[in-house]
């Protein structure tokens, strides 16, 4: 009895500490339970992976060292739970040790289409005086990041590049 009388008000006994542990292990061990499910639910397809698409670029034998080829492509993809229109522009072009470059022409400023000026050896985007080099390294202007590179193989000799 003195030792109850001596105990504050506010501290748990050993025997409440472990009913209290136990209802909020057995809360939290129902909440995910039924929280995974229903979150899963709701997030749905927006975690997964968006699917893959794959652009013809033409014959590889045909890509020259000296300039790009550019591609335009448009498609309709799935996104989530709607399908919406996706086009754009790539640049490819074969390197000096024989490997196939492909660059995003999605400037990384605000996202205009870049032009490959052939005569400068660069790429420039019209909206705020962006320059990148030829490997798509930003040169000068606002650009805060280079080209994106993009993804490429080769099947029965002709060149595709992931979009
Ligand atoms: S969008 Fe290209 S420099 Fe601004």
């Amino acid at each position: 009895m003195a030792g109850e009388q001596e105990r504050q008000p506010t501290q748990l006994s050993r025997r409440e500490a472990l009913k209290t542990m136990g209802f909020w292990s057995v809360s939290g061990a129902a909440a995910a339970v039924l929280g995974v499910p229903g979150l899963r639910f709701f997030v749905g397809k927006s975690l997964e992976p968006g699917d893959e698409h794959w652009v013809e670029a033409g014959p590889v034998k045909e890509l020259s060292p000296r300039t790009f080829r550019a591609i335009r492509y448009q498609f309709r993809s799935k996104d989530a739970w709607r399908e919406v229109d996706r086009q754009g522009l790539v640049y490819v072009r074969v390197q000096e040790d024989g490997t196939v470059l492909a660059l995003s022409a999605q400037c990384t400023h605000l996202g205009c289409l870049v032009g490959w000026r052939e005569a400068e050896d660069r790429f420039a985007c019209p909206c705020h005086t962006g320059f990148y080099d030829a490997q798509g390294k930003v040169i000068s202007g606002p650009p805060p990041r280079p080209l994106v590179r993009l993804e490429t193989r080769v099947e029965n000799g002709t060149l595709l590049v992931r979009v």
